[in-house]
């Protein structure tokens, strides 16, 4: 019988793993869960003979691929696969794919949210900034910033986007405005979202040279990964600049530097949340789990990023 694994540290609201199981049983298949574990020999002892594997922000390593003997298919609930070692997968004959768009909506709502606490002064009584009529800039404008753009378009920001692989047309029909290059963007943008995924090619890519030239009252946020941010860079904006604000879904390394001498600047989710919303499980989780029963069933190999 086909198995499939759901391992989650971070779990499924109940609702989409009730969604999931339902699928997977409608199929014929078995289903395993993984919820919470603590230790990653967990997850090396549930891969080994399971056929296909549901994950988040799970690490899925060459051990994790060595240690899965039957294994053809790992699906990541979500959009980013930094996670998992497309190499080894590939290597070992596994299908690969991310859900893509499913849980964007709930990142743009965050990003919007942690843009107006920090304008707002983290909600503390004091006088903050309003944003509408304010400048907000897009990087990347794919699931998420295409969401963000039509959120900030509705509370009456000047919208720019720079994406070099997005049509412009499509930004452009959004009622968003391009630019030129990046530095067009960080330059006009009081606030930015930095939404790209994190390669070899951004990592470290958002850095003082593009961040020191966002005007006066700036504040960037990143609903995207840590590593995308250079952190020598964002430690010089925050000492150079006193109107810089950073505000993040996943935390930097330097953090404790950040929050022991400019806290009343910055925020970070105290874990990973943008996705973490009822909606957004049952959107990626009950999509994995139908792009699993359609691979092993029909071999459909759409979303495959291997
Ligand atoms: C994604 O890449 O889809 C988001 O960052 C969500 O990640 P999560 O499933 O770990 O919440």
């Amino acid at each position: 019988m086909t198995t499939v694994l759901v391992a989650t540290v971070k779990p499924f609201a109940k609702v989409a793993v009730n969604g999931i199981s339902e699928i997977v049983i409608k199929a014929g298949f078995e289903l395993k869960m993984l919820e919470k574990y603590t230790d990653q020999n967990q997850l090396l002892e549930a891969v080994k003979d399971v056929d296909a594997l549901i994950v988040r922000s799970d690490i899925v390593d060459e051990n994790v691929i060595k240690a899965a003997n039957k294994l053809k298919i790992i699906v990541r609930a979500g959009a980013g696969y930094d996670n998992i070692d497309l190499k080894a997968s590939s290597e070992k004959g596994i299908t690969v794919m991310n859900t893509p768009g499913q849980n964007s909506n709930a990142v743009a709502e965050l990003t919007i949210g942690m843009l107006i606490f920090m304008n707002r002064n983290f909600f503390n009584g004091t006088a903050g900034v309003e944003l509408r009529g304010k400048t907000m800039g897009i990087h990347a404008y794919g699931h998420v910033g295409r969401i963000i753009g039509m959120i900030a378009k509705g509370m009456g920001m000047d919208v720019f986007a720079f994406d070099p692989f997005q049509d412009k047309t499509i930004i452009e029909n959004d009622g968003v405005k391009t630019v030129e290059n990046v530095r067009d963007l960080y330059s006009k943008c009081q606030y930015i979202s930095v939404n790209l995924p994190a390669n070899s090619e951004t990592k470290g890519s958002i850095n003082y040279d593009l961040m020191s030239l966002m005007p006066e009252g700036a504040t960037l946020v990143n609903p995207a990964r840590k590593e995308i941010i250079d952190e020598s860079s964002l430690l010089k904006m925050f000492a150079e600049r006193n109107d810089f604000r950073y505000a993040t879904d996943t935390a930097p390394d330097c953090e404790a530097q950040i929050k022991a001498e400019y806290a009343a600047r910055y925020f970070a989710t105290p874990k990973k949340m943008g996705a973490q919303t009822d909606e957004a499980n049952i959107n990626a989780g009950l999509a994995a789990a139908r792009q699993i029963v359609n691979f092993i069933q029909k071999g459909d190999n759409t979303f495959r990023v291997n």
